[in-house]
């Protein structure tokens, strides 16, 4: 547990963030998030969000060693199916990239947005679900409505002893430190386990700061030109958001296939507000968006 003095250092944080009519729910330290995580409400307007909250580096700022918010997964408490963060949204899209989707594999799993969004708006896909942390998991079933069992263990283990295939793969891992690390041997696991006709995506946060960010996506760029694939990025203008790296397996997805896929993805699955949003103001690179 973080001393006294740091626990209301922390909780200062959380209202200055979060403001002062939020309520902190819980605040508490897991084994292997590597920093205390938070879960919050708060109001927007006539909305009501809760949010998985921890404290991380301030990449881009002087000072990388003072804690400073970072939010982990958020859910809409009227609607807990909708994704509310925008690169959620923008991940949702390897399941419009892929053929078929009936199974999923969800590398960080956090507070279960994507887990709900995929039992309404996919529910005949199967999500197999993994998290490195039981701490986080069990706030995910206390606060998050997460119904489902996960295996707990780090991506890089569970892929290491994987054989199935799945039509949908989600990279999601970050803990306190930022992103987990991504080697050659992690990218040629993620691709094994991908289904013929399945896609991949990769969640890049502060991707315009941390400079750590930009040799692991090359690094799956190359493992996927070692198979004779391409991946391509998706991020909203002005580089503030996260980056989404795709890697669609299916020999007709060239990065503007995209549109067309969230048209009909949007169409057929009825999606909130029918997509709109997702990939309006976004740029979609076959690079790395960014040059350091
Ligand atoms: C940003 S959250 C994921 C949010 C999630 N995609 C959602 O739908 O709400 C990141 C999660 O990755 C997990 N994590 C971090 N490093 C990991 C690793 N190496 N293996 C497995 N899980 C990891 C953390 O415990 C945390 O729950």
């Amino acid at each position: 547990m973080p001393n006294r003095a740091d626990d209301q250092h922390l909780r200062r944080l959380v209202t200055e963030y979060f403001g002062g009519g939020s309520r902190l729910r819980i605040l508490r330290t897991t084994a292997a998030f590597g920093a205390p995580v938070f879960v919050v409400d708060f109001d927007r307007g006539p909305r009501h969000y809760r949010t998985l909250g921890s404290f991380g580096p301030s990449f881009g700022t002087a000072n990388l060693t003072a804690p400073q918010v970072t939010e982990q997964s958020s859910m809409d408490l009227m609607y807990p199916a909708h994704l509310v963060f925008h690169y959620e949204r923008l991940m949702s899209l390897a399941f419009a990239l892929c053929e078929r989707p009936v199974t999923a594999l969800l590398l960080g799993v956090g507070g279960a947005a994507m887990w709900r969004f995929m039992r309404a708006y996919i529910p005949e896909c199967a999500p197999t679900l993994v998290d490195a942390d039981a701490g986080v998991m069990g706030i995910a079933k206390r606060w998050f409505y997460l119904g489902q069992p996960v295996v707990i263990d780090s991506a890089q283990r569970y892929l290491a002893g994987n054989t199935q295939h799945f039509d949908v793969v989600h990279v999601d891992l970050y803990n306190a430190l930022g992103p987990a690390d991504c080697d050659e041997a992690f990218w040629a696991r993620c691709m094994d386990a991908l289904a013929p006709g399945g896609c991949l995506a990769v969640n890049w946060a502060d991707f315009a700061t941390n400079r750590g960010v930009r040799p692991m996506a090359q690094g799956l760029e190359a493992a996927a030109r070692g198979r004779d694939r391409e991946t391509f990025y998706v991020t909203r203008h002005g580089f503030r958001d996260n980056l989404i790296q795709y890697l669609p397996t299916s020999g007709d997805n060239h990065p503007e296939a995209i549109t067309g896929a969230l048209e009909r993805f949007a169409r057929e699955r009825r999606l909130p507000n029918r997509g709109r949003g997702i990939l309006e103001h976004c740029v979609i690179s076959t690079g790395f968006p960014i040059e350091f």
